[in-house]
């Protein structure tokens, strides 16, 4: 599987696309010698004319990447795609193991064991992390892998028929992380061993990951996201769930620090409590960030966690993030994974800063070099 996103790019122009429950994202880039520019990138929501709570039909899906692809003004047909969060499982585990042919074996065993999907239907891949010593024993902390493979035959169906050619399939938090990684690198090139927390708030739901330098160690999604606000709208106007969507994507629509939704309607502003939404997105956040600390010594820097970056369509409401930090989440920024990209000079591509956050998957997966002879999960791409 595509973890690692180090080694060499095998297709100069290509497409990171992030299909969502509510929207696809697709960022295209081109390498110019070791430089690597943004070419186009651009987001579709999925028309659903079914509950919303229902997932997208693949027809829907297929329909959205073709526009997305269209007016977006994309050129190659390689693609890279994110396999979404329910078709994966992720552990990370400390496994002890005397050989490399022992952790492999012990890896994969752990992984086929922990995994909810039926041991035929399951392709298992791992990734040893920093090593933690422990005296005298040979213990590899080491993160887990395993994916439905019925999944990705799905995913790599869906690209196939709007007319693209996968190249590889990673995990969306992985892509995510790269994408982070980079960021941060662009900014500050020093190495630091601090974990860092990122929060990709979708439409159905949120993933909480934390990563050190460019590993990941920690995500955990749940099932809290953008659409809860839109429910909220509905709920409180009585008013379809188009019609929601629509004001709550309006100018006017922000949210107060004490998690009240203030939208502008014919009548006038009206006020949606939100506190429900914002208070489980909170102790979520703050649950799995206490975990992962809880996992190291007390107060070893180890497990000290800077503030969290914001990231995801969800993102993008005006004020969530002050009303995270009002519920005592400490949010660093909204990401932007374009920063410090050179962006191709065509209209329009610009103003899709204002969006960047929506994009981080599909910038980490567009960023990461995937090399074609290492993995079950490429092997089944190239096949596709
Ligand atoms: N400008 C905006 N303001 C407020 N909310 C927004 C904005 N743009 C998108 N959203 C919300 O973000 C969510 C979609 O985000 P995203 O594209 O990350 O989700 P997704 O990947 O399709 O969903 P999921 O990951 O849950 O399957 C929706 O709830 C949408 O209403
Ligand atoms: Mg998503």
């Amino acid at each position: 599987m595509s973890f690692d996103g180090k080694t060499r790019a095998r297709t100069p122009h290509r497409i990171g696309l992030d299909i969502g429950t509510h929207s696809v994202k697709g960022v295209e880039v081109v390498e110019r010698g070791s430089e690597l520019i943004i070419r186009a990138a651009q987001v579709v929501p999925i028309l659903s004319t079914s509950n919303p709570n229902e997932p997208p039909t693949p027809d829907a899906i297929v329909h959205a990447v073709r526009t997305m692809l269209t007016t977006g003004g994309f050129q190659s047909n390689k693609v890279i795609l994110a396999l979404p969060p329910e078709a994966v499982y992720m552990k990370w585990l400390h496994l002890e193991a005397s050989s490399p042919t022992e952790l492999d074996e012990t890896a994969r065993v752990a992984a086929v064991r922990g995994a909810p999907f039926d041991p035929d239907d399951v392709v298992v891949d791992y990734r040893v992390l920093l090593p933690r010593a422990r005296r005298g024993r040979n213990v590899h902390f080491v993160m887990l892998v395993a994916a439905s493979a019925s999944t990705i035959d799905t995913m790599l169906d869906l690209a196939d028929r709007a007319g693209l050619e996968p190249v590889a399939v990673d995990v969306g938090p992985v892509a995510a992380a790269r994408s982070i990684e980079d960021t941060t690198r662009r900014g500050s090139p020093l190495w630091s061993g601090q974990p860092r927390a990122h929060c990709i708030v979708g439409a159905r739901s949120t993933t909480i990951s934390v990563i050190r330098g460019d590993e990941l160690e920690f995500a955990r999604t749940v099932p809290v996201g953008g659409n809860d606000f839109t429910a909220r709208i509905a709920e409180r106007l009585s008013i379809d769930w188009e019609e929601a969507e629509k004001i709550k994507l309006s100018r006017g629509t922000r949210l107060l620090e004490n998690a009240t939704l203030v939208i502008a309607t014919a009548e006038g502003e009206v006020s949606v409590p939100c506190d429900n939404v914002v208070g489980r997105l909170a102790r979520e956040i703050q649950r799995s960030l206490r975990f992962f600390s809880s996992q190291y010594a007390e107060g070893s820097y180890l497990g000290i966690i800077g503030s969290t970056v914001l990231a995801g369509g969800g993102a993008l409401l005006r004020g969530l993030d002050r009303a995270l930090m009002y519920q005592g989440v400490e949010i660093n920024s909204i990401a932007d994974p374009f920063a410090g990209f050179s962006v191709d000079a065509r209209p329009g591509l610009q103003s899709i800063g204002d969006f960047a956050a929506q994009f981080i998957t599909a910038v980490g997966l567009a960023i990461g070099s995937y090399c074609d002879d290492s993995s079950l999960v490429e092997d089944r791409a190239a096949a596709a």
